[in-house]
C-alpha cells in the first residue's frame, strides 16, 4: 500500500470493489458529518458537557427522563433539517445494485433512508421511532413519531407510561435480527468502514471479523482511529468527498 500517495489509495480501493462480488460496508456519524449531524466524539461532538456513555443509558433514563428528551429532542431538531449529502447518496446507489452491497450503519438519524438505501441494517434503531420504556405488552413493536418539538415527556399511547427513543444505548443488547444481518454482512469480499470512531461494540469489532472471515478491509475517516492499523487500506479524508472520488473510478 501507498501511504504517501492517496490517489494510488483511492485506486487500489476503486480495483477491489470492482473485483469483489460481495461488498459491506459500516457507516458511523462522521458520515452524516457534512449534513450538518453533529458527531459524537471529536470537534463539536459533546451536547453541553454530557458524554454519550453517560447520558445513553437505561439508568440515565430512569434517572432524568426529562433530560434524556431534552437531548433527543434537540438532536431530533438539528436532524430534522438535514439532507443526505454525497457520501449517503453514493452508497444508496451502491446498494441498489441487487443485494451485492449491503450497508450496516450505527447511526440513527435515517438519513441513508432518505438517500433511497436498500437494504439498510440499522444496527442502533431509528431517532424517529420510540418505544414502551415500561415494554407493556401491546407498546412493545416501536412506532413511528416524527414530532418536533416534542412533549416534555412522550408518552406510551396504549399504556401512558414514559416512551423513550427506539434507540440501542450502552449496556443494552442490539436486536437479534438485525446483528445477525452485520455478522452476515461480515461474509464479502470488501468490507469497508466509513465514518466511524471504531470504539463502541458489537459494531467496532465488525472489520476484524471481516478480515479474519478472507475479505480485504479498508477504512475512510477523517482521522486515524483504532482500526487505522487494521485494516488493509486506510484513507483519511472526508466520506463526503472520498467516496464520490472512489465511485467515479469504478
Ligand atoms: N468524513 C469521515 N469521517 C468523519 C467526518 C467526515 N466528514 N467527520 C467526522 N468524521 C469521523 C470522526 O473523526 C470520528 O472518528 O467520524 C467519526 C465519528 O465518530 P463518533 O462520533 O464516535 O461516531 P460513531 O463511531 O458513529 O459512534 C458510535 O456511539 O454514542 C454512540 O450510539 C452512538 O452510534 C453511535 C456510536
Amino acid at each position: 500500500m501507498d501511504r504517501a500517495n492517496p490517489g494510488a489509495r483511492l485506486a487500489q480501493l476503486a480495483e477491489r470493489l470492482r473485483g469483489a462480488r460481495r461488498v459491506s460496508v459500516l457507516t458511523g456519524a462522521g458520515v452524516s458529518a457534512a449534513s450538518g449531524v453533529p458527531t459524537f466524539r471529536g470537534a463539536g461532538g459533546l451536547w453541553r458537557s454530557y458524554r454519550p456513555e453517560d447520558l445513553a443509558t437505561p439508568d440515565a433514563f430512569a434517572r432524568d427522563p426529562v433530560l434524556l428528551w431534552e437531548w433527543y429532542g434537540w438532536r431530533r431538531e438539528t436532524i430534522a433539517g438535514c439532507k443526505p449529502n454525497a457520501a449517503h447518496d453514493v452508497l444508496a446507489r451502491w446498494s441498489q445494485r441487487g443485494d451485492a452491497t449491503t450497508i450496516v450503519t450505527q447511526n440513527v438519524d435515517d438519513l441513508h433512508v432518505k438517500a433511497g438505501t436498500a437494504g439498510l441494517v440499522r444496527l442502533h434503531g431509528s431517532i424517529w421511532e420510540l418505544s414502551c420504556a415500561a415494554r407493556c405488552a401491546s407498546g412493545v413493536a416501536p412506532w413511528r413519531d416524527e414530532r418536533v418539538p416534542m412533549p416534555r415527556l412522550p408518552r406510551c399511547p396504549h399504556c401512558a407510561a414514559p416512551a423513550r427513543p427506539a434507540v440501542v444505548w450502552f449496556g443494552e443488547a442490539l436486536d437479534d435480527r438485525d446483528l445477525r444481518a452485520a455478522l452476515d454482512a461480515t461474509a464479502c469480499d470488501v468490507f469497508l468502514t466509513v465514518g466511524t470512531s471504531s470504539v463502541v461494540y458489537p459494531a467496532a469489532g465488525l472489520v476484524d471479523q471481516a478480515r479474519r472471515r478472507g475479505a480485504f478491509t479498508a477504512e475512510i475517516n477523517a482521522e486515524a482511529t483504532p482500526a487505522t492499523t487494521l485494516v488493509d487500506l486506510a484513507v483519511q479524508g472526508p466520506a463526503e468527498l472520498v467516496l464520490p472520488d472512489v465511485d467515479r473510478l469504478l
